[in-house]
Order: structure tokens, then sequence, then C-alpha cells
């Protein structure tokens, strides 16, 4: 059969069988570093990649397995090369200026019912290509991808495995050799010659998300491995169709991943034309107290969103320099969380007296979000979409936090076609409605945000409630977070929790541990690393995710009160994969410094030459108190400093610290 000998066909049975000329085209990144080239023989076309003369990807399959998408040896090939280069800007990001730089080559393979084009573009940060397609027939049905990503040399990976439910998983270090599966980004660094990448995708629309499965014959052949639907085909779609770009980021150091902007620029620019009312923001919320057990999302003694406890947080939030306000349980249905995962998106708890607390929120002008958790139950949600996103726009209300904890009806993966098509539905509405979307069991974030500004922020990995309810995240996990799921995009990770120890929870004696028994969980890191995180993990809706009674009083909390959500420019200044992360970012005039590091305690020198010449700042320095070496306990110094200074960084085993650079008058 074709099909089986198209999947078993070794990389170097390819290679042996030549191309030339027209049949094997090159394009080169636009500083000479990058250069990706195309095969096309009778049985297959591949593509390989080199990084400074060195083979990263050596020849790797490409196509599909579909009726109609095989084009037949006779078939005509074309290749037409373009180069870009612009500037763009975008209502928020980690930068509001980016630069798109990349030379492109489209390869054309024309017979009389398939016109099939490979295009690849090589930035300086990394390449790209996506399929496009027009086949004679009404539609195309994909059984399997056949891409490929074979490694050239051995080389180190970090990743999560493959799950097309979830992304709440505990990250592996694996050398390239034993990774069975895994799902993107999948960052590794190769072993001899230090380069760093990470395999991912951009622009994620109507087709399933991509996994890496092992080749059963080489383990070092990644192959792409589709979310199917429950009859297992991976996608139906259109006889004139481009797939989602498949992306290989590429840097020559751990940072250079965090600070490209390529899955962005393989996006398209904006489609809302009036952005003014998507705004980046800090919130606060009633949510800890569920994980904890201390409150509760059903209405009874212990409910969370209670009509008094809405005016506390939004004053709270009034009072601190903080935008918004999450109430989690504010809407009936909660009974049926894990049941039959009916939710009602319009009825509040009668104990939420949501036109009371919505004026509140408006007349102290703090943004009052919305939660719709859907338990997986799409097609009851869909059915309220648009009357439950225009209810919420007659209250003034411009962000829904989404949730999907539970299985899709029907069988479906959340990440499957299905459930693409499902998010982005959502994010189309909400835009009709002048709503912010904040998911959580997302699907994964492909850049989407550039033509989708309000997709804001969302989880896809495990975030601060596995600390309530499980063995936790580490702070090595969180020296991973940044190189492997932060660089798709944003994470609504909840981070600043104050009271590390939940001393306040574990003093209530009528607590009803949530997901338990969690007597012995807390948090993995010290508090500065806390403080940290809200730098390090870029969020334009960030949440300090403590329950508000645990911020009073705290001299740490200032770092809050000073932070901007609204980014304008960001740098992972210094860093290893696992080992620690430094990052700036600048909002208006001021500056942040977050840092954090692993299991082991360290000393960085950090140089502020990214501050603004001729300025004078006074930097808050948020650290871990060093002599006492507790992990509750803070070191706040002051001191003023300019761009030509520098500043120690004292790091105990899990810790971090913070800084903000303000500038003096
Ligand atoms: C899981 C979400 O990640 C969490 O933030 C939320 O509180 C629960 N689901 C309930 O919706
Ligand atoms: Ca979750």
């Amino acid at each position: 059969m074709k099909k089986i000998f198209i999947a078993t066909l070794s990389a170097f049975a390819l290679l042996a069988t030549g191309c030339s000329g027209e049949k094997n085209p090159i394009v080169k990144s636009p500083d000479g570093r990058i250069e990706v080239s195309l095969c096309h023989t009778d049985s297959a076309t591949t593509y390989s990649v080199s990084v400074d003369g060195h083979q990263l990807i050596s020849p790797s399959r490409l196509g599909f397995d579909a009726e109609g998408l095989r084009p037949s040896p006779s078939a005509k090939v074309s290749v037409s090369f373009s180069e870009a280069d612009t500037t763009w800007r975008q209502p928020w990001g980690e930068n509001k200026e980016l630069r798109d730089h990349y030379n492109e080559m489209a390869f054309a393979i024309a017979e009389s019912d398939l016109t099939m084009t490979i295009r690849v573009r090589a930035f300086d940060d990394g390449i790209a290509f996506r399929y496009e397609w027009r086949a004679s027939r009404d539609s195309v049905i994909i059984m399997d991808e056949l891409t490929e990503f074979a490694f050239a040399e051995s080389a180190t990976t970090w990743s999560i495995p493959a799950d097309f439910d979830s992304y709440e998983k505990e990250y592996r270090k694996l050398p390239v050799d034993s990774v069975e599966n895994a799902n993107t980004p999948f960052t590794f660094m190769t072993d001899s010659t230090r380069v760093y990448g990470s395999i991912h995708e951009a622009a994620l629309y109507n087709f399933p998300e991509m996994t890496l499965k092992a080749d059963s014959g080489s383990r070092r052949i990644l192959r792409a491995a589709l979310a199917p639907m429950p009859d297992g085909v991976k996608a139906v779609v259109p006889n004139s169709f481009q797939t989602p770009w498949r992306t290989i980021q590429i840097g020559h150091s751990a940072t250079d991943l965090i600070n490209s902007a390529m899955i962005l620029n393989l996006n398209e620019p904006c489609k809302i034309a009036d952005v003014s009312w998507i705004k980046p923001q800090k919130y606060v919320g009633i949510w800890w107290g569920m994980h904890l057990g201390t409150q509760t999302w059903t209405m009874g003694p212990r409910h969370g969103a209670t009509t008094e406890n809405a005016i506390k947080y939004i004053d709270f939030a009034k009072a601190n320099n903080i935008q918004g306000v999450l109430f989690e349980g504010w809407n009936e249905g909660w009974e049926n969380w894990g049941g039959n995962q009916h939710f009602d998106y319009i009825k509040a708890y009668a104990d939420f007296d949501i036109d009371y607390v919505a004026a509140y929120a408006r007349k102290n002008n703090i943004e009052l979000w919305a939660h719709d958790e859907t338990g997986g139950n799409i097609p009851e949600f869909e059915s309220v979409l648009d009357s439950a996103f225009a209810y919420y726009k007659s209250l003034g209300i411009h962000t829904v936090k989404t949730g999907y904890a539970g299985g899709f009806k029907g069988g479906y993966y959340h990440h499957s076609q299905y459930g693409v098509r499902h998010y982005q539905k959502v994010v189309e509405t909400a835009a009709r409605y002048q709503i912010m979307i904040d998911a959580h069991e997302p699907i994964k974030e492909t850049g989407i945000r550039r033509t989708w500004p309000n997709m804001m922020t969302r989880e896809g990995a495990r975030g601060m409630e596995w600390n309530a309810w499980s063995a936790g995240n580490t702070a090595d996990y969180l020296c991973v977070l940044p190189f492997v799921r932060l660089l798709s995009g944003p994470m609504d990770y909840t981070p600043g929790i104050f009271d590390i120890n939940y001393r306040r929870a574990k003093a209530d004696k009528g607590r009803i541990e949530w997901n338990g028994p969690n007597g012995d969980c807390c948090i993995k890191t010290t508090l500065a690393r806390q403080i940290a995180n809200w730098v390090i993990i870029y969020s334009p809706l960030q949440m300090a995710a403590d329950q508000i009674e645990n911020y009073e009083d705290q001299p740490g909390f200032q770092f809050f009160r000073d932070f901007n959500a609204d980014c304008d420019w960001s740098s992972a200044l210094q860093g290893e994969i696992g080992e620690y992360i430094v990052v700036a970012r600048r909002a208006g005039e001021t500056f942040y410094v977050g840092a954090g590091t692993n299991s082991h305690p360290r000393e960085l020198t950090l140089p502020l030459s990214f501050l603004k010449k001729g300025v004078t700042y006074e930097a808050t320095v948020y650290g871990d108190d060093m002599a006492s070496g507790n992990p509750e306990k803070l070191s706040i110094i002051t001191k003023k400093v300019s761009c030509d200074d520098e500043l120690p960084i004292h790091m105990m085993a899990t810790g971090g610290q913070a800084i903000t650079f303000i500038p003096v008058k």
C-alpha cells in the first residue's frame, strides 16, 4: 500500500533519491545564518534546516495522508521567492512595536485537480512553513499529517507529554531519542552545536492541534500527530485551505527564544476595527478560597461570590490601583459541575445581587469580570453565547474568564478541530460584544492574539491552582515554563500567593479541603519569587491571586500596586532552561525586573543598561531575606540608580527578586 510505503520511507532513502534545480530550492534567513531547503522527488517532498552551516533538521517528510492531496509524479513544480521587512504595532503585548523580517519561498506543485503550495519563511529567529491547497473536490478529509522533524544530532529537550485534552502536565527533560510523544512548544538544545530551538505552530484555525510522536523506526524523527475526532478523522476542511504554520524558533541562547516574535509575525493583522475597549489590567478575585477549600463556588454558608464579598473586593481593587475583579461562583449551576455540567450563564445566585454589584463596580470605575465555567458542555454554552455576552455588555462587563474543566460532550477532544472551532467562535462572538477573553483549559496559544487582540490570555499549563491540591509546581517547573509554554504567548498563571504556607486556611477549622486531602500542600517558592512571577509570567490580565486579607499590611504588595500590566517593551535578559530566568519590562516610564531560580540558590549581576539614558530611577528591590533564610520573609531596599549601574541579584533556593525602577522627578 502506498500509504504504508510513504510512512516508513526513511529520511536516508529520500536523500539517496536526489533532487536538484527547481526541485531543490533554498531560502536563507536575512542574516544568512539559517537555511531551509526543499527536495522534491517523484515519491516525496522533504525539507531540511541548517544553522551556521550545520544541519539541524535532516531531510524530513512533508505532506498529508488525505485523498486529493497526494500529487502525482507528473505534477509540475515552480518556485517563487519574496522578502518582507515591516514594523507593526499591537494594542498590547510584551512589546508593542515589532519587526517582521523574513525571506520567503513558495514552492508550488500543480496538476489538473490539485495545487499544493508549501510556503516557507526564514527569519533570523527561526523558520516556518505551511501548506496551502486548492483541490477539485468539495472538501478534504485529513486522515493524518506526515510532517516530520528529523533531528540531525542529539539534543536535550523540554516538553510536556501529548494529551489532546490537557496541557496541565509536568515538564520532562529528555534526550530527543527518548521522546515518545510531546506537545508543543517543544523546546530543545542541540548537544554539540548548542543551538536552542522550539517546535510549535502559528495561526491555528479550523484544524486540530499538532503534537509530536516518535517515528517507530528512529526516535530522532518526530512526526506531527493531530488530535483526532471521535471517528478517527483528523480534520475536514474546505477544498481551498491553508494550514497553521509549522514553526521552529531558533536561537543562539535560551533567552533568544523568549525574545522572538516569530509566532506573532506569522499571524494576520488585527481584524477588530476599534480596539479602544481592549485594555490590559490587573485583577483580584474570589478564587483562591475555593481551591483551598475555605470557600465554595456553590451557594451555602461558605459561598465566596456574595454581594458582601464583592463590595469588599471592589473597594480593595480601587484602593490598590487594581482595575478588575473576578467572582467565580456568581452564577447558578455549580452543583452540576462534574455531573450533567449544566451551568446558567445569566442567572446569578440569590446571594449575589449582580445588578447592584455591577452598578457599584461601574460607579467606582472597576471592571467587573464574568466567569463562565462550562464543564465541557459546549453545545449548551454555544447556544447561549450571544445572549450571555449581550447581557454582560449591558452590565458594563468587558472581560470573561471561560473554563472547560470536564470532558467535551460527544467524545470530542478539547484540542481537536471541533475544540479549535469552538474556542475561536467564543473569541469572535466576544469581539462583537466588546468582550476580552481569558480562557482556562484552552487550546494552545498560536499567536492569534495579533488578529484577535480580545483573546488576552489563557491558562494551558499547570497554573497556581495545582499548589492548592497537589504536589504543586516546583521552582524547577517555574524555570522551565518561560522557555516552553510561555513561548506560545501570555499565560493566566494567577500568580502572587503571599500566604505561602496557607496559615490562614489551615487555621480555619471549618475548611473542607477541595480536591483533597491537601494537608501537605503549600507554595513551593519563596515569597519574593511570588512577586517576581508577576513580571516573569507575562499576562495582559495579571492577577494577584491570593485572598485580599493576605495582602493587608504586607509591604511586598506595594510591588503590585506599582505594577502596570499594560507593558510597552520586554526583554529576557538572562536565563538557562530549567535553571533561572531574568526578565525586564517597561510600561510607560517605569521598568520592572523579575528574576527566579530553581531549587538552587543563585547570585547574578544585573547590568542596568536597559534603563533610559540620563534618567535617575528609584529602584525598590523585593528580594529573599538572605540573612534569615526564611522563605516567608522579604528584604526590601531602595536605591537611586541609572543605566550605568548594576545591581546584585541574590536568590535563595526556590527564590527570586523583583525590582521596580520609577523615574525620580
Ligand atoms: C479550572 C480553572 O483553571 C480555575 O481557575 C477555576 O477556578 C476552576 N476551573 C473552576 O472553573
Ligand atoms: Ca485549570
